[in-house]
């Protein structure tokens, strides 16, 4: 094999890979990637209001969009992401923030001021029983897109659904 070859080959790979990683998610649980929207983003900080005083979470976090935003806020960032591509590039991408490498299910969140989910209506079902469990009374969950189903939302602003512990699950 020549070198030609060698790059043809290694560039078919990285974009086959890249390509499955967006959908592979699926099978661990979770959302496939698309990025929140950045005026979103400021949105969800807006109706959150993320602040220095904050630990905030983004459970799936992709390639930091929303990592990014919620760090020039003053906050604490973690992403949990479990696809290593993005995870690697999430980690480049924020400076300052503890990405982890895994599966957001298995990740404790007893130490969040706020958290931050885009993932699809099935998935937030069985994260309202975790979040529910480990969140402390006063913590501020931000759902993109979907809301979780059971709890009211103490804000909604088109598609994102804010919620406050101890004030939302009982519905
Ligand atoms: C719709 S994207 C949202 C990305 C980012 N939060 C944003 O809003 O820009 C969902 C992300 O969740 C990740 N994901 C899916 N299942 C996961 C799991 N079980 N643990 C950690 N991350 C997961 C996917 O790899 C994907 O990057």
């Amino acid at each position: 094999m020549d070198l030609a070859e060698f790059l043809l080959s290694a560039s078919i790979c990285l974009g086959l890979y890249v390509i499955l990683s967006i959908f592979w998610p699926l099978l661990a649980g979770g959302a496939g990637y698309t990025p929140t929207p950045r005026g979103k983003t400021k949105r969800a900080m807006d109706m959150a209001q993320v602040g220095p005083r904050d630990f905030f979470y983004d459970i799936g976090c992709g390639t930091g969009t929303v990592l990014t935003e919620a760090k020039k806020r003053g906050a604490d960032v973690v992403g949990v992401e479990i696809e290593p591509l993005r995870w690697l590039i999430c980690r480049l991408r924020v400076s300052g923030a503890r990405v982890i490498l895994g599966d957001m299910f298995k990740v404790p969140l007893g130490n969040a001021s706020v958290v931050f989910l885009f993932q699809y209506p099935n998935v937030n079902k069985r994260l309202k029983e975790k979040l529910g469990r480990e969140l402390k009374p006063g913590t501020r969950v931000v759902s993109y897109a979907w809301k979780i189903d059971g709890w009211k939302p103490t804000m909604v602003v088109e598609d994102l659904y804010l919620y406050t512990i101890g004030e939302t699950e009982s519905v």
